[in-house]
């Protein structure tokens, strides 16, 4: 794949010149190609009718399973649509039949809804949640993760990037490690997908959430999950209704083939459209590349930050991404938020809750987190740094 040419990149996305957007772990701003494939279906909904409009957009909504499919290298009929990567996520983890005594092996960096569901699943079953150490480069630690293992380990559940820093977890190493030991795996790749390549074959995962508003450039309220077709008969899908399963008769269900049957039948059909057109263009452009665009941006603002007085930056991990989080000595990160939102600039706070594990071991309340895409120029780099440094200025 040819590397990104930013200023196509700023050309195909409107507000790119409009605000300077290091928001993208939060929602990303979308290519214009994204928003026309939404709006349009909307304006064909309001003309003719929804369902008409979705019937008229059927053959372009199956399409979407498999622009999602070949992005993650799966099959269309292992991918099930929905509306957030928590969704998704949770339907995974609620269709394992737990048991009193099962054991989930889980990341340090493991997002809150993930770690809620666990919880929930302790309290309700009683499984047992251990998270596995981080290593040297505060990434997990696959040697500690081996030695964990005993036979009432059911799940390796583990977030790929987190929301919380510019680490890349070694997920094609924890994916050997749960095969050779027959474990189901589940990636929430939340944060990944879109960002980096993403392959269900390489990592060995059984599952895979993911969310459209992030890196891949979606509209918001999608997402969705990849099941590997092998584990589909394990599993117990936590409801059923008219698109999961069939009432085949007065007292009798079946649920739908291959991933679907964790799908709800009602959705937003205009941003499932958007979500397979986010899908293609990323995949127009070559993960290969857009990760290399991004790490080289991302790397960019990390060396410049860390360079400057007052400046603290947080990331950890041997492979980083495109989020970067750092600290102002002396100024609360909302306080920096706020002042570089004056300025038409988007970044985010990070907040302990949100990965309360690695927060409270690394004794860190808030960090201010700028996530960088390839369509952010060198320019904005050179702009942020040097509000940054005008604001960490004593
Ligand atoms: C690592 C990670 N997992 C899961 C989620 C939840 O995604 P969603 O809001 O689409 O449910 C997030 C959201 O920030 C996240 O960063």
């Amino acid at each position: 794949m040819p590397p990104i040419i930013v200023a196509r990149a700023r050309r195909d996305t409107p507000a790119a010149s409009k605000v300077l957007h290091f928001n993208n772990a939060g929602a990303a701003l979308p290519p214009q190609h994204v928003t026309d494939t939404v709006v349009n279906h909307l304006r064909l909904e309001s003309e003719i009718g929804s369902y008409e409009a979705a019937a008229h957009a059927q053959e372009r909504c199956q399409g979407v399973y498999s622009s999602v499919a070949s992005l993650l290298n799966a099959q269309p009929g292992e991918i099930a649509l929905g509306e957030s990567a928590s969704t998704a996520w949770a339907a995974a983890f609620h269709s394992i039949p737990f048991q009193a005594g099962d054991r989930v092996l889980t990341s340090m960096v493991e997002y809150i809804s993930n770690y809620l569901g666990f919880m929930v699943m302790r309290d309700r079953v009683g499984i047992e949640i251990t998270p596995i150490p981080d290593d040297n480069y505060g990434q997990l630690d696959v040697d500690a993760l081996r030695a964990m293992l005993d036979e009432r380990v059911k799940l390796i559940a583990i977030t790929h990037v987190p929301s919380n820093g510019g680490l890349v977890n070694p997920a094609e190493a924890i994916g050997a490690v749960a095969r050779r030991n027959n474990i189901l795996f589940l990636l929430d790749a939340c944060q990944s997908v879109g960002q980096i390549p993403v392959d269900v074959e390489a990592i060995g995962c059984d599952f895979l959430s993911f969310t459209g508003r992030k890196y891949l450039r979606a509209p918001r309220g999608t997402g969705g999950l990849y099941v590997r077709s092998s584990v589909l008969e394990q599993l117990t899908p936590r409801t059923a209704d008219s698109r999961s399963a069939t009432w085949t008769a007065h007292d009798r269900y079946e649920y739908a083939p291959g991933a679907q049957r964790f799908e709800t039948f009602e959705h937003n059909v205009a941003a499932r459209l958007g979500l397979g057109a986010a899908a293609d263009y990323a995949q127009l452009w070559g993960l290969d590349a857009i990760e290399a665009r991004i790490v080289k941006a991302a790397t960019n603002l990390r060396e410049q930050l860390g360079e400057m007085a007052g400046v603290t930056v947080h990331d950890k991990g041997e492979r980083k991404c495109g989020i970067v989080t750092f600290s102002v000595s002396g100024l609360d990160a909302h306080q920096v938020k706020s002042a570089l939102s004056a300025e038409r600039v988007n970044v985010w706070v990070t907040a302990k809750e949100s990965t309360l594990l690695d927060m409270e071991a690394r004794r860190i309340d808030t960090m201010l987190r700028a996530s960088l895409h390839y369509y952010n120029s060198d320019d904005e780099i050179d702009r942020f740094c040097g509000l940054i440094a005008m604001l960490a200025r004593p």
